[in-house]
Protein backbone atom coordinates (compact mmCIF):
# COMPACT_ATOMS: atom_id res chain seq x y z
CA UNK A 1 0.00 0.00 0.00
CA UNK A 2 1.18 3.60 -0.81
CA UNK A 3 0.61 6.95 0.11
CA UNK A 4 -1.54 8.71 2.95
CA UNK A 5 -3.48 6.00 3.55
CA UNK A 6 -0.77 3.76 4.50
CA UNK A 7 -0.40 5.65 7.52
CA UNK A 8 2.70 5.63 7.60
CA UNK A 9 3.53 8.63 10.41
CA UNK A 10 6.36 10.77 9.96
CA UNK A 11 7.24 12.65 13.45
CA UNK A 12 6.90 15.95 11.46
CA UNK A 13 4.37 17.42 13.90
CA UNK A 14 6.17 16.64 16.70
CA UNK A 15 8.12 19.52 16.81
CA UNK A 16 5.24 21.93 15.65
CA UNK A 17 6.36 25.06 13.89
CA UNK A 18 9.02 23.16 11.95
CA UNK A 19 8.00 22.20 8.22
CA UNK A 20 9.03 18.29 6.91
CA UNK A 21 9.52 19.32 3.64
CA UNK A 22 11.61 22.57 2.35
CA UNK A 23 10.44 23.72 -1.35
CA UNK A 24 11.77 21.77 -4.38
CA UNK A 25 12.98 18.63 -1.93
CA UNK A 26 13.33 15.32 -4.25
CA UNK A 27 10.31 12.96 -4.04
CA UNK A 28 7.66 15.51 -2.45
CA UNK A 29 4.95 12.87 -1.97
CA UNK A 30 6.92 10.41 -0.57
CA UNK A 31 6.83 10.65 3.30
CA UNK A 32 10.11 10.65 4.94
CA UNK A 33 10.74 7.11 5.95
CA UNK A 34 10.09 6.05 2.68
CA UNK A 35 12.67 8.74 1.25
CA UNK A 36 15.01 7.24 3.84
CA UNK A 37 14.26 3.55 3.01
CA UNK A 38 14.32 4.75 -1.02
CA UNK A 39 11.25 4.89 -3.04
CA UNK A 40 8.98 1.98 -3.74
CA UNK A 41 9.81 1.79 -7.59
CA UNK A 42 6.77 0.51 -9.35
CA UNK A 43 7.34 -2.81 -11.40
CA UNK A 44 8.21 -2.31 -15.02
CA UNK A 45 4.92 -1.57 -17.23
CA UNK A 46 3.92 -0.55 -20.26
CA UNK A 47 1.12 2.14 -19.96
CA UNK A 48 -1.41 1.62 -23.02
CA UNK A 49 -3.21 5.23 -23.15
CA UNK A 50 -6.81 4.95 -25.33
CA UNK A 51 -7.23 8.30 -26.63
CA UNK A 52 -3.91 8.99 -26.03
CA UNK A 53 -3.67 12.08 -28.09
CA UNK A 54 -6.81 13.69 -25.91
CA UNK A 55 -6.76 16.47 -23.52
CA UNK A 56 -7.13 14.63 -20.32
CA UNK A 57 -3.75 12.42 -21.09
CA UNK A 58 -2.06 15.59 -22.10
CA UNK A 59 -3.69 17.79 -19.22
CA UNK A 60 -3.51 15.66 -16.05
CA UNK A 61 -1.85 11.77 -17.13
CA UNK A 62 1.27 13.26 -18.43
CA UNK A 63 2.03 15.65 -15.84
CA UNK A 64 1.29 12.98 -13.26
CA UNK A 65 3.20 10.83 -14.65
CA UNK A 66 6.41 13.22 -15.08
CA UNK A 67 5.85 13.72 -11.12
CA UNK A 68 5.66 10.11 -10.81
CA UNK A 69 9.50 10.37 -12.57
CA UNK A 70 10.31 13.37 -10.68
CA UNK A 71 9.60 11.21 -7.64
CA UNK A 72 11.71 8.19 -8.38
CA UNK A 73 8.80 5.91 -7.89
CA UNK A 74 9.11 4.41 -11.79
CA UNK A 75 11.09 1.28 -12.96
CA UNK A 76 13.34 1.91 -16.08
CA UNK A 77 11.54 -0.94 -17.80
CA UNK A 78 8.40 1.79 -17.69
CA UNK A 79 6.99 3.03 -21.30
CA UNK A 80 3.83 4.73 -22.91
CA UNK A 81 1.98 3.69 -25.65
CA UNK A 82 -0.72 6.67 -26.96
CA UNK A 83 -3.22 4.93 -28.90
CA UNK A 84 -5.35 7.27 -31.12
CA UNK A 85 -7.07 7.80 -33.97
CA UNK A 86 -5.00 11.67 -35.13
CA UNK A 87 -2.83 11.75 -38.27
CA UNK A 88 0.12 11.89 -36.49
CA UNK A 89 3.30 9.92 -35.39
CA UNK A 90 5.80 10.00 -32.49
CA UNK A 91 7.59 12.94 -32.81
CA UNK A 92 4.56 15.08 -33.17
CA UNK A 93 2.89 13.36 -29.80
CA UNK A 94 6.09 14.06 -27.78
CA UNK A 95 6.00 17.47 -29.04
CA UNK A 96 2.56 18.33 -27.85
CA UNK A 97 3.27 16.97 -24.50
CA UNK A 98 6.06 18.90 -24.19
CA UNK A 99 4.61 22.21 -24.78
CA UNK A 100 1.37 21.18 -22.35
CA UNK A 101 4.14 19.98 -19.79
CA UNK A 102 6.26 23.29 -19.71
CA UNK A 103 2.70 25.28 -19.19
CA UNK A 104 1.49 22.75 -16.58
CA UNK A 105 5.26 23.48 -14.75
CA UNK A 106 5.32 27.13 -15.17
CA UNK A 107 1.88 27.36 -12.74
CA UNK A 108 3.76 25.67 -10.16
CA UNK A 109 3.91 27.85 -7.10
CA UNK A 110 7.45 26.50 -5.82
CA UNK A 111 10.63 27.39 -6.37
CA UNK A 112 11.40 24.96 -9.63
CA UNK A 113 9.16 26.19 -11.70
CA UNK A 114 10.97 24.65 -15.14
CA UNK A 115 10.64 21.83 -16.82
CA UNK A 116 13.42 19.21 -15.47
CA UNK A 117 14.84 18.17 -18.68
CA UNK A 118 16.54 14.86 -17.61
CA UNK A 119 13.22 13.72 -16.00
CA UNK A 120 11.39 15.05 -19.06
CA UNK A 121 13.58 13.53 -21.59
CA UNK A 122 13.56 9.92 -19.46
CA UNK A 123 9.86 10.07 -19.80
CA UNK A 124 9.78 11.33 -23.40
CA UNK A 125 11.83 8.86 -25.20
CA UNK A 126 9.70 6.41 -23.80
CA UNK A 127 6.83 7.69 -25.23
CA UNK A 128 5.27 5.87 -28.65
CA UNK A 129 2.28 6.44 -30.57
CA UNK A 130 0.11 4.24 -31.87
CA UNK A 131 -2.31 5.28 -34.39
CA UNK A 132 -5.51 3.15 -34.93
CA UNK A 133 -9.52 2.62 -34.63
CA UNK A 134 -10.45 1.62 -31.16
CA UNK A 135 -12.97 -0.90 -32.63
CA UNK A 136 -10.84 -2.26 -35.71
CA UNK A 137 -8.65 -5.58 -34.18
CA UNK A 138 -6.07 -4.48 -36.23
CA UNK A 139 -5.23 -2.25 -33.54
CA UNK A 140 -5.11 -4.61 -31.09
CA UNK A 141 -2.44 -6.92 -33.25
CA UNK A 142 -0.32 -4.20 -33.27
CA UNK A 143 -0.68 -3.08 -29.47
CA UNK A 144 0.29 -6.91 -28.81
CA UNK A 145 3.41 -6.56 -30.23
CA UNK A 146 4.31 -3.20 -28.67
CA UNK A 147 3.58 -4.70 -25.02
CA UNK A 148 4.79 -8.31 -25.66
CA UNK A 149 4.80 -10.29 -22.71
CA UNK A 150 5.30 -7.88 -19.72
CA UNK A 151 2.88 -5.97 -17.12
CA UNK A 152 0.36 -3.36 -18.85
CA UNK A 153 -2.22 -1.34 -17.89
CA UNK A 154 -4.80 -0.15 -20.41
CA UNK A 155 -5.98 3.50 -19.37
CA UNK A 156 -9.29 4.26 -21.29
CA UNK A 157 -9.10 7.95 -21.69
CA UNK A 158 -11.86 7.97 -24.10
CA UNK A 159 -15.76 8.20 -24.39
CA UNK A 160 -17.78 6.12 -21.93
CA UNK A 161 -18.94 4.32 -25.65
CA UNK A 162 -15.81 2.92 -26.16
CA UNK A 163 -15.21 1.45 -22.32
CA UNK A 164 -17.07 -1.80 -23.35
CA UNK A 165 -15.92 -1.97 -27.17
CA UNK A 166 -11.89 -1.34 -26.02
CA UNK A 167 -12.24 -3.73 -23.24
CA UNK A 168 -13.64 -6.71 -25.61
CA UNK A 169 -11.31 -5.83 -28.06
CA UNK A 170 -8.44 -6.09 -25.51
CA UNK A 171 -9.93 -9.51 -24.41
CA UNK A 172 -10.28 -10.58 -28.43
CA UNK A 173 -6.74 -9.70 -28.49
CA UNK A 174 -5.69 -11.88 -25.46
CA UNK A 175 -4.18 -8.98 -24.10
CA UNK A 176 -5.79 -9.11 -20.62
CA UNK A 177 -4.67 -12.27 -20.14
CA UNK A 178 -2.53 -12.88 -17.04
CA UNK A 179 0.15 -14.81 -16.40
CA UNK A 180 2.22 -16.16 -13.65
CA UNK A 181 4.19 -12.87 -12.25
CA UNK A 182 2.40 -10.28 -15.05
CA UNK A 183 -0.37 -8.25 -14.80
CA UNK A 184 -2.86 -6.92 -17.05
CA UNK A 185 -5.24 -4.06 -15.93
CA UNK A 186 -7.77 -1.70 -17.15
CA UNK A 187 -8.67 1.92 -15.54
CA UNK A 188 -11.91 3.11 -16.41
CA UNK A 189 -12.43 6.83 -16.29
CA UNK A 190 -15.81 8.11 -15.64
CA UNK A 191 -18.69 8.52 -16.63
CA UNK A 192 -19.11 4.57 -15.49
CA UNK A 193 -23.41 4.39 -16.34
CA UNK A 194 -25.84 6.53 -16.72
CA UNK A 195 -28.36 5.66 -14.16
CA UNK A 196 -27.95 2.53 -12.02
CA UNK A 197 -29.65 0.40 -14.86
CA UNK A 198 -25.97 0.82 -17.43
CA UNK A 199 -23.59 0.82 -14.10
CA UNK A 200 -24.81 -2.80 -13.49
CA UNK A 201 -24.75 -3.64 -17.52
CA UNK A 202 -21.51 -1.76 -18.10
CA UNK A 203 -20.27 -3.82 -14.81
CA UNK A 204 -21.07 -6.84 -15.95
CA UNK A 205 -19.65 -6.30 -19.70
CA UNK A 206 -16.44 -5.53 -17.94
CA UNK A 207 -16.33 -8.35 -15.62
CA UNK A 208 -17.30 -10.88 -18.74
CA UNK A 209 -14.17 -9.89 -20.24
CA UNK A 210 -11.86 -9.36 -16.75
CA UNK A 211 -11.53 -10.17 -13.02
CA UNK A 212 -13.06 -7.51 -10.49
CA UNK A 213 -8.97 -7.60 -9.35
CA UNK A 214 -8.01 -6.05 -13.12
CA UNK A 215 -10.57 -2.90 -13.14
CA UNK A 216 -9.96 0.23 -11.40
CA UNK A 217 -12.51 2.48 -11.93
CA UNK A 218 -11.65 5.54 -11.46
CA UNK A 219 -13.12 9.26 -9.35
CA UNK A 220 -10.82 11.61 -9.52
CA UNK A 221 -11.61 12.93 -6.21
CA UNK A 222 -9.86 10.10 -4.64
CA UNK A 223 -6.78 11.54 -6.26
CA UNK A 224 -7.04 14.46 -4.25
CA UNK A 225 -4.34 15.26 -1.10
CA UNK A 226 -7.24 16.04 1.46
CA UNK A 227 -9.85 13.81 0.07
CA UNK A 228 -7.56 11.00 1.27
CA UNK A 229 -6.64 13.20 4.14
CA UNK A 230 -10.50 12.31 5.66
CA UNK A 231 -9.80 9.24 6.64
CA UNK A 232 -6.05 9.73 8.00
CA UNK A 233 -7.55 13.00 9.98
CA UNK A 234 -9.78 9.89 11.45
CA UNK A 235 -8.48 7.53 12.32
CA UNK A 236 -4.82 8.31 12.69
CA UNK A 237 -5.87 10.73 15.73
CA UNK A 238 -7.20 10.36 18.97
CA UNK A 239 -9.75 13.06 19.51
CA UNK A 240 -11.57 13.14 16.32
CA UNK A 241 -13.32 9.85 16.28
CA UNK A 242 -14.92 9.74 19.72
CA UNK A 243 -16.89 12.75 18.57
CA UNK A 244 -17.81 11.79 15.29
CA UNK A 245 -21.58 10.64 15.38
CA UNK A 246 -24.51 11.51 16.35
CA UNK A 247 -24.15 12.20 20.03
CA UNK A 248 -21.78 15.34 19.21
CA UNK A 249 -22.76 16.15 15.57
CA UNK A 250 -25.94 18.28 14.60
CA UNK A 251 -25.30 17.43 10.77
CA UNK A 252 -23.12 17.86 8.10
CA UNK A 253 -22.42 19.97 4.88
CA UNK A 254 -20.76 18.87 1.81
CA UNK A 255 -20.53 21.52 -0.86
CA UNK A 256 -18.86 20.99 -4.52
CA UNK A 257 -19.48 24.90 -6.17
CA UNK A 258 -17.54 26.01 -9.46
CA UNK A 259 -18.17 29.36 -10.86
CA UNK A 260 -17.23 27.23 -14.13
CA UNK A 261 -20.65 26.64 -16.49
CA UNK A 262 -21.01 23.59 -18.93
CA UNK A 263 -17.97 24.89 -21.00
CA UNK A 264 -18.16 23.20 -24.79
CA UNK A 265 -19.54 20.08 -22.94
CA UNK A 266 -23.17 21.61 -23.81
CA UNK A 267 -24.13 18.20 -25.64
CA UNK A 268 -22.89 15.66 -22.88
CA UNK A 269 -23.99 18.30 -20.09
CA UNK A 270 -27.96 17.72 -21.43
CA UNK A 271 -28.15 13.92 -21.06
CA UNK A 272 -26.18 14.39 -17.82
CA UNK A 273 -26.50 17.20 -15.82
CA UNK A 274 -25.59 18.37 -12.03
CA UNK A 275 -27.05 14.93 -10.20
CA UNK A 276 -25.48 12.25 -12.68
CA UNK A 277 -22.53 14.48 -13.40
CA UNK A 278 -21.14 15.11 -9.29
CA UNK A 279 -23.37 13.11 -7.02
CA UNK A 280 -23.33 9.15 -7.13
CA UNK A 281 -19.26 9.28 -7.96
CA UNK A 282 -17.87 12.52 -6.58
CA UNK A 283 -20.22 13.77 -3.68
CA UNK A 284 -20.69 9.90 -2.56
CA UNK A 285 -17.03 9.53 -2.18
CA UNK A 286 -16.42 12.52 0.56
CA UNK A 287 -19.63 11.40 1.87
CA UNK A 288 -18.57 8.17 2.57
CA UNK A 289 -14.71 8.91 3.70
CA UNK A 290 -16.65 11.01 6.48
CA UNK A 291 -19.16 8.85 7.73
CA UNK A 292 -18.23 5.10 6.73
CA UNK A 293 -17.29 3.38 10.22
CA UNK A 294 -13.75 2.65 10.69
CA UNK A 295 -12.06 -0.30 8.59
CA UNK A 296 -10.71 -3.27 9.58
CA UNK A 297 -7.71 -2.53 7.75
CA UNK A 298 -6.48 -0.39 5.26
CA UNK A 299 -6.51 -3.38 2.46
CA UNK A 300 -8.49 -2.24 -0.29
CA UNK A 301 -11.60 -4.31 -0.02
CA UNK A 302 -11.77 -3.73 3.99
CA UNK A 303 -12.33 -0.31 2.89
CA UNK A 304 -14.48 -0.22 -0.18
CA UNK A 305 -17.04 -2.68 2.05
CA UNK A 306 -17.26 -0.17 4.39
CA UNK A 307 -17.94 2.44 1.53
CA UNK A 308 -20.57 0.36 0.28
CA UNK A 309 -22.09 -0.28 3.80
CA UNK A 310 -22.51 3.65 4.73
CA UNK A 311 -24.25 4.51 0.99
CA UNK A 312 -26.76 1.62 1.35
CA UNK A 313 -27.78 2.59 4.90
CA UNK A 314 -28.90 6.12 3.10
CA UNK A 315 -32.94 6.61 3.47
CA UNK A 316 -34.49 6.51 0.12
CA UNK A 317 -33.99 9.81 -1.39
CA UNK A 318 -37.65 11.86 -0.53
CA UNK A 319 -38.78 14.30 -3.72
CA UNK A 320 -39.23 17.04 -0.90
CA UNK A 321 -35.53 16.76 0.11
CA UNK A 322 -34.25 17.24 -3.03
CA UNK A 323 -33.39 20.89 -5.00
CA UNK A 324 -32.80 21.17 -8.47
CA UNK A 325 -31.75 24.55 -10.05
CA UNK A 326 -30.50 25.97 -13.26
CA UNK A 327 -28.31 28.97 -13.83
CA UNK A 328 -30.02 32.06 -15.52
CA UNK A 329 -27.51 34.57 -17.15
CA UNK A 330 -25.70 36.96 -14.24
CA UNK A 331 -22.13 37.66 -13.31
CA UNK A 332 -18.86 36.22 -11.56
CA UNK A 333 -16.39 38.88 -10.11
CA UNK A 334 -17.87 41.67 -12.33
CA UNK A 335 -17.75 39.67 -15.80
CA UNK A 336 -21.29 38.89 -17.28
CA UNK A 337 -22.55 35.71 -18.16
CA UNK A 338 -24.45 33.46 -19.98
CA UNK A 339 -27.75 31.44 -18.71
CA UNK A 340 -27.48 27.50 -19.30
CA UNK A 341 -30.12 27.76 -21.95
CA UNK A 342 -28.14 30.46 -23.96
CA UNK A 343 -24.70 27.81 -23.91
CA UNK A 344 -23.53 26.10 -27.13
CA UNK A 345 -25.63 22.96 -27.97
CA UNK A 346 -27.75 23.54 -25.00
CA UNK A 347 -31.70 23.32 -25.81
CA UNK A 348 -33.36 26.62 -25.46
CA UNK A 349 -35.88 25.31 -23.12
CA UNK A 350 -33.68 22.68 -21.51
CA UNK A 351 -34.44 21.24 -17.99
CA UNK A 352 -30.98 19.63 -17.33
CA UNK A 353 -30.42 20.68 -13.97
CA UNK A 354 -26.42 22.37 -13.37
CA UNK A 355 -27.18 22.74 -9.83
CA UNK A 356 -28.90 19.91 -6.75
CA UNK A 357 -29.10 20.16 -3.57
CA UNK A 358 -30.52 17.39 -1.38
CA UNK A 359 -30.87 15.96 2.53
CA UNK A 360 -29.85 12.52 3.17
CA UNK A 361 -30.24 10.65 6.21
CA UNK A 362 -28.34 7.59 6.96
CA UNK A 363 -30.00 4.67 8.71
CA UNK A 364 -27.41 3.10 11.41
CA UNK A 365 -26.05 3.63 14.79
CA UNK A 366 -23.83 6.25 14.35
CA UNK A 367 -25.77 9.03 12.02
CA UNK A 368 -29.26 8.13 12.85
CA UNK A 369 -31.31 11.74 12.99
CA UNK A 370 -28.31 13.61 11.71
CA UNK A 371 -29.01 15.29 8.29
CA UNK A 372 -26.55 15.12 5.61
CA UNK A 373 -26.74 18.55 3.24
CA UNK A 374 -25.45 18.35 -0.21
CA UNK A 375 -25.14 20.79 -2.82
CA UNK A 376 -23.17 21.19 -6.00
CA UNK A 377 -23.72 23.70 -9.09
CA UNK A 378 -22.16 25.55 -11.65
CA UNK A 379 -21.96 28.96 -12.18
CA UNK A 380 -22.04 29.47 -8.30
CA UNK A 381 -20.10 32.65 -6.61
CA UNK A 382 -16.99 31.28 -5.91
CA UNK A 383 -15.13 27.66 -6.29
CA UNK A 384 -15.07 25.72 -3.46
CA UNK A 385 -15.24 21.82 -2.52
CA UNK A 386 -15.47 21.55 1.39
CA UNK A 387 -17.29 19.24 3.92
CA UNK A 388 -18.20 21.16 7.11
CA UNK A 389 -18.87 19.02 10.31
CA UNK A 390 -21.21 21.50 12.45
CA UNK A 391 -21.19 20.25 16.01
CA UNK A 392 -24.24 20.16 18.44
CA UNK A 393 -24.31 23.83 20.68
CA UNK A 394 -22.70 23.30 23.99
CA UNK A 395 -25.56 22.57 26.64
CA UNK A 396 -25.82 26.09 28.47
CA UNK A 397 -23.68 29.21 27.93
CA UNK A 398 -21.58 29.75 31.64
CA UNK A 399 -21.19 32.99 30.54
CA UNK A 400 -23.40 35.27 31.33
CA UNK A 401 -25.48 37.25 29.00
CA UNK A 402 -24.54 35.13 26.21
CA UNK A 403 -27.86 32.88 25.31
CA UNK A 404 -26.13 29.34 24.21
CA UNK A 405 -27.47 30.43 20.43
CA UNK A 406 -25.35 33.49 20.28
CA UNK A 407 -21.92 31.22 20.91
CA UNK A 408 -20.09 30.27 18.11
CA UNK A 409 -21.09 26.38 15.99
CA UNK A 410 -18.47 24.50 16.64
CA UNK A 411 -17.92 24.16 13.01
CA UNK A 412 -14.70 21.87 11.46
CA UNK A 413 -14.34 22.54 7.74
CA UNK A 414 -12.60 20.23 5.69
CA UNK A 415 -11.64 21.75 2.94
CA UNK A 416 -10.44 19.97 -0.06
CA UNK A 417 -10.34 22.79 -2.98
CA UNK A 418 -8.92 25.22 -4.02
CA UNK A 419 -7.31 25.87 -0.39
CA UNK A 420 -6.49 22.51 1.13
CA UNK A 421 -6.61 22.67 4.72
CA UNK A 422 -8.86 22.13 7.77
CA UNK A 423 -10.10 24.82 9.45
CA UNK A 424 -11.89 24.43 13.06
CA UNK A 425 -14.25 27.50 14.65
CA UNK A 426 -14.82 27.65 18.25
CA UNK A 427 -15.62 30.02 20.68
CA UNK A 428 -13.13 32.40 23.16
CA UNK A 429 -12.41 35.07 25.22
CA UNK A 430 -12.01 38.26 23.51
CA UNK A 431 -9.07 40.35 25.38
CA UNK A 432 -10.33 42.78 27.76
CA UNK A 433 -11.64 43.65 31.08
CA UNK A 434 -14.98 42.44 30.32
CA UNK A 435 -15.85 38.58 29.98
CA UNK A 436 -16.93 38.70 26.35
CA UNK A 437 -17.12 35.54 23.17
CA UNK A 438 -15.96 36.21 19.84
CA UNK A 439 -15.45 33.51 17.47
CA UNK A 440 -11.92 32.37 16.37
CA UNK A 441 -10.61 29.91 13.69
CA UNK A 442 -7.72 27.33 13.96
CA UNK A 443 -6.34 26.62 10.10
CA UNK A 444 -4.33 23.88 9.06
CA UNK A 445 -3.27 25.17 5.21
CA UNK A 446 -2.00 22.25 3.34
CA UNK A 447 0.33 24.53 1.20
CA UNK A 448 1.83 26.20 4.19
CA UNK A 449 2.61 23.00 5.75
CA UNK A 450 4.14 21.18 3.36
CA UNK A 451 4.61 23.59 0.72
CA UNK A 452 4.27 21.07 -2.33
CA UNK A 453 4.33 21.35 -6.01
CA UNK A 454 0.96 21.34 -7.75
CA UNK A 455 -0.30 17.79 -8.53
CA UNK A 456 -2.35 16.44 -11.22
CA UNK A 457 -4.65 14.36 -8.13
CA UNK A 458 -3.53 11.18 -10.71
CA UNK A 459 -0.31 10.67 -9.35
CA UNK A 460 -1.27 8.54 -6.62
CA UNK A 461 -3.90 6.67 -8.84
CA UNK A 462 -1.86 5.86 -11.51
CA UNK A 463 1.08 4.78 -9.36
CA UNK A 464 -1.44 2.79 -7.26
CA UNK A 465 -2.54 1.52 -10.46
CA UNK A 466 0.81 0.32 -11.38
CA UNK A 467 1.84 -1.30 -8.22
CA UNK A 468 -1.75 -3.07 -7.79
CA UNK A 469 -3.23 -0.95 -4.60
CA UNK A 470 -7.36 -0.57 -5.49
CA UNK A 471 -7.95 0.99 -2.17
CA UNK A 472 -8.30 4.56 -4.14
CA UNK A 473 -10.20 2.84 -6.61
CA UNK A 474 -14.05 1.70 -6.99
CA UNK A 475 -15.10 -1.71 -6.87
CA UNK A 476 -18.82 -2.79 -8.93
CA UNK A 477 -20.47 -2.37 -5.69
CA UNK A 478 -19.25 0.77 -4.69
CA UNK A 479 -20.61 2.27 -8.16
CA UNK A 480 -23.91 0.45 -8.01
CA UNK A 481 -24.27 2.03 -4.42
CA UNK A 482 -23.58 5.41 -6.06
CA UNK A 483 -26.32 5.16 -8.50
CA UNK A 484 -28.81 3.62 -6.06
CA UNK A 485 -28.65 6.77 -3.85
CA UNK A 486 -29.51 9.01 -6.76
CA UNK A 487 -31.92 6.99 -9.01
CA UNK A 488 -35.38 7.81 -7.48
CA UNK A 489 -34.59 11.00 -8.60
CA UNK A 490 -32.89 9.96 -11.60
CA UNK A 491 -36.50 8.58 -12.32
CA UNK A 492 -38.32 11.38 -11.36
CA UNK A 493 -37.02 13.86 -13.45
CA UNK A 494 -36.51 11.44 -16.17
CA UNK A 495 -40.40 11.08 -15.91
CA UNK A 496 -41.30 14.94 -16.05
CA UNK A 497 -41.57 15.77 -12.62
CA UNK A 498 -39.49 17.95 -10.02
CA UNK A 499 -40.03 22.15 -10.20
CA UNK A 500 -36.58 23.67 -11.92
CA UNK A 501 -35.83 26.40 -9.80
CA UNK A 502 -33.68 28.87 -11.39
CA UNK A 503 -30.76 31.23 -10.12
CA UNK A 504 -28.63 33.86 -11.40
CA UNK A 505 -25.32 32.91 -12.11
CA UNK A 506 -22.61 34.27 -9.63
CA UNK A 507 -25.46 33.50 -6.82
CA UNK A 508 -25.09 30.94 -4.22
CA UNK A 509 -27.76 28.67 -5.69
CA UNK A 510 -31.44 28.77 -5.83
CA UNK A 511 -33.78 30.24 -2.73
CA UNK A 512 -34.91 26.49 -2.69
CA UNK A 513 -32.06 25.60 -1.00
CA UNK A 514 -31.71 27.90 1.94
CA UNK A 515 -35.18 26.51 2.32
CA UNK A 516 -34.13 23.29 2.17
CA UNK A 517 -32.56 23.67 5.37
CA UNK A 518 -34.49 27.05 6.90
CA UNK A 519 -37.29 24.45 7.04
CA UNK A 520 -35.15 22.40 9.75
CA UNK A 521 -34.38 25.76 11.10
CA UNK A 522 -30.24 25.32 9.87
CA UNK A 523 -28.38 27.36 6.60
CA UNK A 524 -25.58 26.86 4.75
CA UNK A 525 -21.91 28.16 4.96
CA UNK A 526 -21.85 30.88 3.00
CA UNK A 527 -19.78 30.58 -0.05
CA UNK A 528 -17.81 32.91 0.17
CA UNK A 529 -17.18 33.34 3.85
C1 LIG B 1 -16.01 16.16 -13.39
C2 LIG B 1 -17.31 16.70 -13.91
O1 LIG B 1 -16.12 14.79 -13.09
O2 LIG B 1 -15.65 16.86 -12.21
C3 LIG B 1 -17.18 18.19 -14.20
O3 LIG B 1 -17.67 16.00 -15.10
C4 LIG B 1 -16.71 18.92 -12.98
O4 LIG B 1 -18.42 18.73 -14.65
C5 LIG B 1 -15.46 18.26 -12.42
O5 LIG B 1 -16.42 20.25 -13.36
C6 LIG B 1 -15.09 18.85 -11.09
O6 LIG B 1 -13.81 18.39 -10.73
P1 LIG B 1 -12.84 19.27 -9.85
O7 LIG B 1 -11.66 18.40 -9.61
O8 LIG B 1 -12.55 20.51 -10.66
O9 LIG B 1 -13.62 19.59 -8.63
Amino acid sequence: MTGPLALEITDAADDVGVRPRQPGEAGSFLDEDEAEQGPRRSPPCTLVIFGGGGDLTRRLLVPAVYNLVGAGLLDEGFKVVAVDWADIDTAALRQQFEETMRLFVAQRRAAAAELNEENWSWLSQRVSYLRGSFEDPETYRNLSACCGEGNCVFYLAVAARFFAPIVGQLEAGGLTRETEGQYRRVVVEKPFGNDLASARALNEKLLSSLQESQIYRIDHYLGKETVQNILALRFSNGFFEPVWNRQNIDHIQITAAETVGVEKRGRFYETTGALRDMVPNHIMQLLSMVAMEAPISFDADAVRDEKSKVLAAIHRLAPEDIVRGQYEGGSIAGRAMAGYRQEPDVAIDSRTETFVAMKLMIDNWRWAGVPFYIRTGKRLTTRKTEIAIHFKQAPYALFRETPVEKLTPNIMVLQIQPSEGVTMQFSAKMPGPTVKLGGVRMKFDYADWFQEGPSTGYETLIYDCLIGDATLFQRADNIEAGWSVVQPAVDAWSGGDGELHFYPAGRAGPDAADELLARDGRHWLRLNG
